[in-house]
């Protein structure tokens, strides 16, 4: 992708290693429980893939697509559901992976949505968490990196549909979404160089910020 790519935020190695150590504590968590993992379309394949294989646990899979309302780059909460689950979820202990929490707004109506199924338990992970997700509800057990504000792509994050594939998270370059009339991040400077080991349980990285909702 060359110039679109502005920084590479996440490696391929650590996000592996962040991977293993949440799926040991899902692991230690859900022990003696028949756990559900319900992936939500698309960027979270990736992460669902790597994290079912990580996890010692027998688990059962299924998937969801919704779509959020809004601007093309920012939920606005108001969701529709594209694919429902295959299953029911009643009685089950229940665990969403997520990619990103950016605004919470999808995370939160699809919790409200699960809940209302009557899980025996539902929880979330989030491979990453923007800021702007701690001025929502939405509670997340699990969280592999928290991010600064900025667009992040690959390992299943998208700008336009591009970049899913990319073996690393990383920061698109202001210029790629400029050009496509794109908005820019609420504070590209934030977008930090490199994970920050020090933050709490996880690593800091950058976030998407226009959107990784687009
Ligand atoms: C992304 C991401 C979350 C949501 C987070 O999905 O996978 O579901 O946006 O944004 P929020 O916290 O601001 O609500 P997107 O709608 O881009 O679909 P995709 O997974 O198919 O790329």
């Amino acid at each position: 992708m060359g110039a679109d790519l502005e920084d590479v935020l996440i490696t391929p190695e650590r996000l592996q290693q962040r991977i293993g150590e949440l799926a040991a504590q899902i692991d230690a968590d859900y022990a003696d429980r028949e756990l559900l993992l319900v992936g939500v379309l698309k960027g979270a394949v990736m992460v669902m893939a790597d994290l079912a294989r990580a996890l010692r646990l027998p688990v059962h899979m299924d998937w969801m697509a919704v779509s959020s309302y809004g601007s093309g780059t920012k939920s606005s909460g108001v969701v529709r559901i594209l694919k429902d689950l295959d299953c029911d979820i009643t009685g089950r202990h229940v665990l969403v992976v997520e990619d990103i929490v950016d605004s919470g707004l999808t995370l939160s109506w699809l919790v409200r949505n699960l809940q209302s199924r009557g899980p025996a338990s539902l929880r979330v992970c989030a491979l990453l968490r923007k800021p702007s997700a701690a001025r929502t509800d939405v509670d997340v057990a699990y969280v592999g990196f928290d991010i600064a504000d900025a667009f992040v792509i690959g390992y299943g994050l998208d700008y336009a549909e591009r970049y899913r594939n990319l073996p690393f998270i990383g920061t698109l370059a202001p210029h790629v979404y400029a050009a496509d009339g794109g908005t820019a991040p609420e504070s590209t400077a934030a977008a930090s160089k490199a994970p920050d080991p020090a933050a709490a349980g996880s690593t800091g990285a950058g976030s998407t910020g226009a959107g990784n909702t687009s």
